[in-house]
């Protein structure tokens, strides 16, 4: 692999961005958005985020190949030091390691900030998405039944919990 790179995302990553995650969005049950997002939509998606939940890019010799972020995990204030994580690869660089780095890095800015856990809600059938929580010390703390409904069916979602404060 060339030069990698994880930085904080600006404006400029947004199509890179909203790129990778439309391929889920329309191939994979990984997300539960059914309908891409537009540049707009995607543009208040980052300026809602800022210091406290950060937004970051995985840059592979100049390119963006992946992304994470660290977004709000309920509006109401008292939540206000647990954050849910996102972690997407560009499709042709799953499994290569760069899905751990990215999340790893998403654990230390948390540290870093002062958040006090981490959940991650995964679709339960996406085995790369549990094993790379698990691997990063995520635990199971809930499975919800048929919770999702895409291309035709019923999905479950698993909550992961990691504490970091
Ligand atoms: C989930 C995702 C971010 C993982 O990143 P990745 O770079 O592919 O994963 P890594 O190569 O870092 O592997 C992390 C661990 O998961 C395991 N893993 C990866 N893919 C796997 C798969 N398909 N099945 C089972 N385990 C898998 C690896 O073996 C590794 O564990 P190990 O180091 O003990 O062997 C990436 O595959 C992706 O973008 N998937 C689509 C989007 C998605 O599901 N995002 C998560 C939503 S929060």
């Amino acid at each position: 692999m060339g030069n990698l790179l994880i930085r904080d995302a600006t404006t400029a990553d947004l199509p890179a961005i909203n790129a990778i995650y439309t391929h889920y969005v329309l191939h994979s049950t990984c997300t539960y958005q059914t309908e891409p997002s537009t540049g707009s939509e995607r543009a208040e998606w980052f300026a809602a985020h800022g210091p406290k939940h950060p937004v970051t890019v995985a840059m592979l010799d100049g390119e963006v190949i992946g992304w994470g972020s660290l977004s709000k995990f309920h509006p109401r204030a008292a939540y206000g030091n647990t954050v849910e994580d996102s972690v997407y690869l560009r499709h042709d660089r799953q499994g290569q390691g760069i899905g751990s780095l990215l999340l790893a890095d998403l654990i230390a800015r948390a540290k870093a900030i002062g958040h006090h856990c981490i959940i991650g809600g995964i679709d339960a059938e996406q085995k790369a998405s549990v094993a790379l929580h698990a691997k990063h010390g995520f635990v199971q703390v809930a499975h919800l039944r048929e919770v999702g409904f895409k291309f035709g069916r019923w999905l479950d979602v698993i909550w992961m919990q990691r504490m970091v404060g």
